[in-house]
């Protein structure tokens, strides 16, 4: 209550004493004790402070404030030409956010306008000049710097400073702040950036062409002996009409710069200025403070950091997204047949063309090489809509993927994603066999019977640990040449396993497939839809005669221009007793004759159209390594003309290629 009465009364006296001073003052002197309604010109960062301070610079960095008396003066004697003796005394203080250091300094200027220092600049040229016009002679300028650091170019003897300057910044006589005591006569130096208010006399006599410059802290009288003393004629310098103000600026430490009062006169001491009426000056430093600083330093690293990790987790959920997988909680058990779609990714650069293998029934086939192990595979990409019967899927793509056998296409794993399967196998480097028989575009080297016998063995074998050697019968569903793959050796593997199952589980329900290839499909599997082992054997029966022939199931007959199954084919040869003419023309004749009736009698046995007919993968086997003899067969006790017919009549009639027809394809309808 007390404080703000006080206040009150303090803002109401000095106002009075402004007004009250300023106006009895007249042209020739004035007085201000604070600056409240002083009605000064300012520009830059210079203001009147709500306690009465005229505050030059406001602690930003380098900045530069201006403040002017607004009257014109004329210091000019009317009859002689020269300027009249004046003097200046000001109370000044300099708060920096650090003790004892400060930028740049404040002056007591007179110059010829008070509305021509826009081009001055901050910092080193105190808001004075410019590196144009510093020290030029048309500036008619007079200054007193109080500088708080060093400007080497303008000749300063230390960074806290008084000097006078004329037209620029290079002061004609400087001397480092302090003053010298009346008793001793000892010079004693004061820190303008001490956050002390300081009074400076400025006092020019015009008969002796002298300046005089004292400076003393606050509390001191004035002392005797000015701490500069030099001879200058102003009338060389001062225009007819001038203006009394102030300059400040601020170079890069943050300082504001304060006036707490002026007073100015004509041929006679300024009028006193009494201490007790000046407003406070506030001795902690209150303005921008170096917060900003650390903003400067900090904005950026804390904006690049924002920006690197915004950036980090797009990547991140790019990566996520490009990588996502569908992975459900009864696959824990499959763990170890999981591969992650990253490193399938990886391994296939992102499924790149040119590792392309082929194009199957189900989908895309690349070849990839595991980041990890460094192991050679080939991934099938195979599409699902459906989600149903996945697990049931994915249990049995495990489960044979628990096979192990020599003639068996290694399955490695799995991969989910939303709306693909994709199945990791061996890569096995030779490709299908179908390539090898066929006399078109794609065909390699002819195979020669020793190797195809080989096969056919390995064929066998692998058909026959699938349907009786292994804890469970598995039906492979998709004999043909084209699932037959050929390693380094020429050794025949299965592959494209457990595929046909997809179907099955009803992966794909919006038609009913029959799993399996036509010219391999048993009539009973047409009829019926369901496959067995006696299925696969007799898809392998088809298998045998196509690897022996040389020729596709259904065959073109270039005689009548019609398809005919090829186990027709090679039974009527038989029953004209032209087998051994159906024999692959590629192989030139040179194959073991005895071998080449078997297979292909076993393979008019296996393909036979009563499934009760066809022998089991054992006794195949036997035949093969010649351990049982072949039963005793006839082309007539195999001919059975009618029911190929019916079997196959329907069949014929699409795309032969076709894999995987609808069961409505076959049965015309349903
Ligand atoms: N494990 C593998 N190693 C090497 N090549 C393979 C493998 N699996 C498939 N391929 C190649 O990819 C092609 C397409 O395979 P696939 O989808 O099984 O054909 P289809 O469905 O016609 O039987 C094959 O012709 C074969 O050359
Ligand atoms: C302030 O200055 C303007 C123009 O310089 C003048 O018109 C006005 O009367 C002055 N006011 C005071 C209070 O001195
Ligand atoms: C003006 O100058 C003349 C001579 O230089 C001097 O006699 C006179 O006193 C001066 N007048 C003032 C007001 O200083
Ligand atoms: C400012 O001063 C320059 C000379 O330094 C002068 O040419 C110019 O006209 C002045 N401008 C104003 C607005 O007074
Ligand atoms: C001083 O300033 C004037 C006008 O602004 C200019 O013509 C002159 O060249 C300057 N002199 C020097 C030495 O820069």
């Amino acid at each position: 209550m007390s404080v703000m009465l006080v206040r009150l009364l303090h803002l109401v006296l000095s106002l009075n004493l402004v007004s009250m001073v300023a106006a009895a003052d007249g042209a020739d002197q004035f007085t201000y004790l604070g600056f409240i309604g002083s009605n000064l010109t300012v520009d830059g960062c210079a203001t009147i402070t709500p306690d009465g301070l005229l505050r030059l610079t406001d602690g930003s960095l380098v900045q530069k404030g201006h403040a002017f008396h607004p009257a014109p003066l004329c210091l000019r004697n009317s009859t002689g030409g020269t300027i009249r003796s004046f003097s200046v005394t000001f109370v000044f203080g300099i708060i920096s956010l650090f003790l004892d250091l400060s930028s740049q300094g404040m002056a007591f200027l007179i110059a010829p306008t008070n509305n021509n220092l826009s081009a001055a600049l901050p910092a080193k040229f105190l808001g004075l000049t410019n590196d144009q016009n510093n020290g030029n002679a048309s500036n008619h300028l007079f200054a007193v710097e109080l500088a708080t650091i060093v400007n080497i170019e303008s000749g300063d003897p230390d960074g806290n400073h008084v000097g006078i300057d004329i037209n620029g910044l290079k002061s004609v006589q400087s001397y480092a702040a302090g003053y010298y005591d009346d008793k001793s006569g000892n010079f004693q130096s004061l820190s303008l950036s001490s956050r002390q208010a300081m009074r400076v006399w400025i006092d020019y006599h015009a008969e002796k062409k002298q300046i005089d410059v004292t400076l003393a802290p606050l509390t001191m009288a004035r002392p005797v002996k000015p701490l500069l003393s030099t001879t200058c004629d102003l009338s060389m310098v001062l225009t007819d009409i001038v203006y009394l103000g102030f300059s400040s600026a601020t170079g890069t430490i943050y300082t504001q710069h304060y006036v707490l009062g002026w007073s100015f006169a004509v041929d006679k001491p300024a009028p006193a200025i009494n201490i007790d009426n000046l407003p406070k000056l506030k001795t902690a430093y209150a303005g921008p403070k170096p917060l900003r600083k650390v903003l400067y330093i900090v904005l950026p690293v804390v904006t690049t950091m924002v920006v690197l990790v915004t950036g980090g987790i797009i990547i991140m959920l790019v990566r996520r997204l490009r990588y996502a997988e569908l992975r459900e909680d009864w696959e824990v058990e499959f763990g170890p047949h999981r591969f992650s779609y990253k490193d399938l990714c990886l391994a296939t650069d992102g499924f790149a063309d040119k590792h392309l293998l082929g194009v199957g029934g189900f989908g895309k086939v690349f070849k990839g090489v595991l980041p990890t192990l460094k192991l050679e595979v080939a991934v099938k990409k195979v599409s699902h809509k459906s989600r149903q019967g996945m697990k049931e899927f994915v249990a049995e793509i495990v489960s044979i993927g628990r096979l192990r056998h020599r003639n068996i296409v290694q399955l490695l794993g799995y991969c989910r994603r939303k709306s693909e399967l994709l199945l990791v196998y061996d890569y096995i480097p030779n490709g299908s066999l179908d390539k090898f028989l066929r006399k078109n575009k794609e065909s390699k080297h002819a195979l020669s019977w020793t190797q195809r016998f080989r096969i056919i063995k390995g064929i066998a074998s692998g058909l026959q640990y699938l349907h009786e050697k292994w804890e469970k019968v598995v039906v492979h569903r998709d004999i043909k040449a084209s699932n037959i793959l050929l390693d380094k050796a020429m050794n025949g593997q299965i592959g494209d396993f457990g595929l046909a199952r997809l179907y099955d589980h009803g992966m794909d329900l919006e038609t009913t497939h029959v799993a399996g290839t036509i010219g391999y499909l048993a009539p009973e599997l047409i009829r019926t839809g369901k496959a067995s082992p006696l299925t696969d054997v007799f898809a392998f029966g088809i298998f045998l005669l196509e690897i022996t022939c040389g020729q596709k199931p259904i065959m073109n007959n270039h005689a009548c221009g019609s398809q005919i199954p090829l186990v027709h084919w090679v039974l009527e040869n038989w029953r004209d007793g032209t087998l051994m003419e159906t024999m692959d023309a590629r192989l030139q004749g040179e194959y073991d004759a005895g071998e080449a009736a078997l297979v292909l009698k076993l393979g008019l046995l296996c393909s036979h159209p009563f499934p009760s007919a066809r022998p089991r993968m054992a006794q195949v086997m036997c035949c093969l390594d010649g351990v049982a003899p072949l039963p005793d067969l006839t082309p007539a006790s195999l001919s059975l003309a009618m029911t190929w017919d019916s079997a196959f009549d329907a069949s014929v009639a699409p795309d032969p290629v076709t894999s995987f027809g609808t069961i409505s394809t076959f049965s015309g309808g349903r």
